[in-house]
């Protein structure tokens, strides 16, 4: 089979600077993809800013032998993000894959949680991934053809303590993941998400340093780049990945009870096992109760011991 490679391809990835952004770029150009490297530049918060971050990635793609423009916007203003895309069709003349990675963290307890907090939070996630796609969406459509790769978390899909508003914009991309899968099916447009583990500034000091060595970014991109491929028919589909470990994650449905006509709380109560049970089907599905066990799940993959 030939390598998977993006030749005359053209890739925008948001957050690049660092990170798993950085390690998609890097993936992408090393297989032909022309790619705008977005970075804010600024710290975990999403306070400061600079140039420094995009353009060290796009030095050491040229340094590489690949091709690469930097772009200093912020995805959470609108402006900024159509300057992402526009930067892209102005160097390369279009674009065809987009990797929606930009992020930052603002940990509260709900207690705790500003109204500051959730606005800055939503709008980098949640918003940043709408204004960016919303000013690629014409020209993937016009072109019939585009790829997006979005990113959310074990906590949007599970929960995680002091997370509510970066679990709520994450589940948020989830869904407007599975949205456009459905309004990009007869344009040739696939859009899935990652739910990623990684060592990088968002997890080096909430992680064990032996797991950290384990999870390197490098080891979330190949996923990336084969969903961001012309061989990849996968759409609205969503992946837990870290470390080497893949897994595809569905939101499944339980086979229900029905009560004839009108039913009380108490009929509820009777049928509460019938309601509650989801057989999951041969294999070795399992539920999953929050981020920690989505982690735990990877570390029991890779077989590593704390000991
Ligand atoms: P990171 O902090 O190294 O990377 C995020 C990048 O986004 C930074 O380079 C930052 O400068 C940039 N950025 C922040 N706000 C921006 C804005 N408004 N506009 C443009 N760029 C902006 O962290 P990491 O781990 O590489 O995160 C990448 C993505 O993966 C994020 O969306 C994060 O929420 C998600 N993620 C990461 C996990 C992990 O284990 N590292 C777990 C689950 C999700």
């Amino acid at each position: 089979m030939a390598e998977i490679n993006f030749d005359g391809r053209v890739a925008v990835v948001t957050g690049a600077g660092g990170g798993l952004g950085r390690s998609h770029a890097l993936l992408l150009a090393s297989r032909g993809a022309k790619v705008v490297v977005n970075d804010l530049g600024g710290n975990r918060a999403g306070e400061g800013g600079g140039s420094e971050m995009a353009d060290q990635v796009v030095e050491e793609i040229q340094a590489n032998g690949g091709e690469a423009v930097a772009n200093y916007a912020s995805v959470s203003d609108l402006e900024g993000a159509k300057s992402i895309i526009d930067d892209a069709v102005e160097a390369f003349g279009k674009v065809d894959i987009v990797i929606n990675n930009a992020g930052i963290l603002r940990d509260k307890s709900f207690a705790k949680l500003t109204p500051e907090e959730l606005d800055l939070v939503l709008k980098v996630h949640l918003y940043g991934t709408f204004y960016v796609t919303m000013a690629a969406w014409p020209h993937l459509r016009e072109q019939n053809y585009g790829r997006v790769v979005n990113t959310t978390s074990g906590s949007g899909l599970y929960g995680n303590f002091g997370q509510a508003n970066y679990s709520a914009a994450k589940l948020g991309i989830t869904g407007l993941t599975r949205t456009l899968a459905h309004e990009g099916q007869k344009y040739g447009i696939n859009a899935n998400v990652i739910a990623p583990v990684a060592a990088s500034r968002m997890t080096d000091d909430i992680m064990p340093p032996k797991l950290l060595e384990a999870l390197e970014p490098e080891n979330v991109s190949p996923l990336v780049a084969f969903l961001s491929s012309e061989d990849c028919t996968e759409t609205g589909r969503i992946f837990s990945v870290g470390g080497g470990y893949v897994a595809r994650v569905a939101i499944v449905e339980g086979a229900g009870t029905t009560f004839d006509g009108a039913f009380s709380p108490d009929d509820v109560a009777d049928k509460w096992d019938d309601i509650m049970r989801v057989e999951l089907g041969e294999g070795s599905a399992e539920f999953t109760s929050g981020v920690m066990e989505q982690t735990g799940k990877i570390v029991q993959a890779l077989g590593i011991s704390f000991d």
